[in-house]
């Protein structure tokens, strides 16, 4: 005999309510259902793992009541299964909740919300409602509804307090950049860029690798003349420019932090270059926008020219350590006054032109120089760990609350330089317990 367990799932009008029933055979697919979509979503397969959950979803089957009635027999054995109820709502919410960050992860933020509203409706003193709605709300960029919504989840699970209140801090970084007229915009591949199409058939098949290589891209925005430099602009320059314009923002100039192919792009090294796929990056930029200045070090040209030929060095803008430059100044017209300053750090080590840009004393681009915990590989040819060493030194000095948007989302897609000198790669101040600790060797 099949079994039936259903819930309320909130009174919808005078007198009735709606349930949710499932048979025991349609449990056992929800379950399949949720365990499938998790795997999906261990595996990095958003879209999958959100279908998943749907179908589960799917599984359950709404019934309308009218709880006046007492001559609804099986209504009412259904609501006497108080603890069946209670599981049944737990599991449809849990549902909502995974599907409602699996559509954050892939940008479909606006989903995201609608998931974590009826999760917040549907158990109303679980904390994860209001915490997944809170992350969706912050990439909505709504920034004060966000931290609401993220201390009402704290309220109700003190275990996630830590990790609220680091959403809270780069929420209040966000309104900081408001304040400074400064807006940033941190491109993950898979989410807002590298969307597989049938208009890209090749970019297909070069877009997994952008998930699998975790890289960070960066809009950086003057909100005042709407003009916007690209940091690290790679693997899908259509993307990048179209979604610049989705923000109403304004191309006028673009950073290169170093030269390696999966930030500025270009023909893959062996065994990949097989497949003569070229990745997109500063040579495609470059034609696309062929009057904006491109800013790269000196030093990471020759790097540069293995993997992209035919760039002409009267291309590129080389940038000095120390440098500091506008956004106007990346706009060929010159005439806009910005708020929005950029200054260079040379910082070689992981490449010999490697470099940060400073934003407004306040915001650290550091591409492969410096990520959460850990700092860029010093074991190409041309690397140099003492050189690094000294690179991480000089950043060890800037002000402790800048808050540090690296190349990779390794460890977390951001930290702060105190973070980083209390346990970090800038904790050691000597090179030999430094290069020990972070790398084994001397
Ligand atoms: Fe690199």
């Amino acid at each position: 005999m099949l079994k039936c367990f259903p819930f309320k799932c909130g009174v919808k009008e005078k007198d009735t309510e709606l349930i949710l029933t499932c048979t025991a055979q349609a449990l056992l697919n929800i379950k399949k259902f949720k365990e499938r979509g998790n795997e999906f979503y261990n595996n990095g397969r958003y879209q999958d793992a959100a279908n998943e959950y749907t179908k589960a979803m799917a599984a359950f089957s709404f019934k309308k009541i009218n709880v006046t009635v007492t001559s609804d027999t099986t209504a009412m054995q259904n609501t006497n299964a108080s603890l069946d109820t209670e599981d049944a709502i737990k599991l449809y919410a849990t549902l909502l909740s995974n599907r409602s960050v699996s559509m954050k992860k892939i940008g479909r933020y606006e989903n995201a919300k609608k998931d974590a509203e009826q999760v917040i409706i549907m158990r109303p003193t679980w904390f994860k409602g209001y915490f997944r709605k809170a992350e969706a709300l912050n990439e909505l960029r709504q920034f004060e509804e966000a931290r609401e919504f993220f201390l009402q989840a704290m309220k109700l699970e003190p275990n996630y307090e830590e990790r609220i209140r680091r959403y809270i801090t780069y929420i209040n970084k966000e309104l900081e950049n408001k304040e400074m007229g400064l807006e940033i915009y941190q491109l993950v591949p898979g989410r807002e860029i590298c969307l597989k199409s049938i208009k890209t058939p090749i970019q297909n098949f070069i877009f997994p690798f952008s998930y699998e290589m975790q890289n960070l891209l960066y809009i950086i925005g003057d909100t005042k003349t709407r003009n916007c430099v690209l940091v690290d602009a790679c693997w899908d320059i259509d993307g990048i420019l179209q979604y610049a314009k989705t923000i109403n923002l304004n191309v006028v100039g673009a950073y290169y932090t170093h030269y390696h192919i999966d930030h500025a792009g270009g023909i893959p090294p062996a065994p990949y270059n097989k497949y003569h796929v070229r990745v997109d990056g500063l040579a495609k930029l470059s034609k696309k926008l062929p009057d904006i200045p491109i800013y790269i070090h000196e030093d990471d040209f020759d790097g540069l020219l293995e993997a992209n030929p035919e760039i002409e060095k009267d291309r590129l803008t080389f940038v000095k350590d120390g440098q500091i430059l506008d956004i106007s100044s990346s706009n060929s017209n010159g005439k806009d006054t910005s708020n929005v300053k950029f200054k260079i750090f040379h910082t070689p080590g992981h490449t010999p032109g490697s470099m940060c840009l400073l934003v407004n004393d306040k915001r650290l681009f550091t591409g492969d120089t410096l990520f959460k915990g850990i700092f860029g590989r010093c074991d190409f040819p041309d690397s140099d760990k003492r050189k690094m060493f000294e690179s991480l030194n000089k950043l060890k000095n800037l002000d402790e609350n800048i808050l540090v948007l690296p190349g990779h989302s390794y460890n977390g897609e951001w930290t702060t330089i105190k973070e980083q000198k209390n346990d970090g790669p800038l904790s050691e101040s000597n090179y030999e317990a430094w290069s020990l600790k972070y790398t084994g060797t001397l």
